[in-house]
């Protein structure tokens, strides 16, 4: 079973970023953890982490009749992109919104996702942590159906 991890804009600096809002773990730490989970689930893992947001729609283009699921970081673009929404519909591959911070307690503009309503759920403010959780989540769901 494969798993993407999809991260978009300023993901990548991640550790040095607003560590207030979002934490000191950079985001090659949060794919070591992720890693380790999908090792212990027993399923693959494709990380992708790109700030273009073409590059995001191919990487979620490619993911059709390869992946089983993904989990969805797309940061800013979550609030804007309706080109990562229109991918996500095309691909029709099962997936969870994740967020570092608690995207519901920040800016006006923030506290609207264009992909919640489309995603198996959310998973907002538990940090790095949040990305294991919804691994485990994903792949329980895609087990039990
Ligand atoms: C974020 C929240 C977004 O609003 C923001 O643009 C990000 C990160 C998060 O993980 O908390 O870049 O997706």
């Amino acid at each position: 079973m494969l798993i993407a991890v999809v991260n978009g804009p300023n993901l990548n600096l991640l550790g040095t970023r607003e560590p207030e809002l979002y934490g000191r773990t950079t985001l090659g730490e949060i794919e070591q953890r992720v890693r380790a989970a999908s090792a212990r689930l027993d399923v693959s893992l494709e990380w992708v982490q790109s700030n273009h947001e073409g590059a995001l729609v191919e990487a979620v283009q490619a993911l059709s009749g390869r992946a089983a699921g993904a989990l969805v970081n797309a940061a800013a673009l979550t609030h804007t992109s309706l080109a990562l929404r229109d991918a996500l519909l095309a691909v029709q591959v099962p997936f969870i919104e994740v967020h570092l911070s608690n995207i519901f307690a920040r800016e006006e503009a923030r506290r609207q996702s264009l992909l919640a309503d489309i995603a198996l759920g959310v998973v907002t403010g538990l940090g790095a942590r949040g990305y294991e959780l919804a691994l485990e989540a994903l792949v329980e769901r895609l087990r039990d159906g």
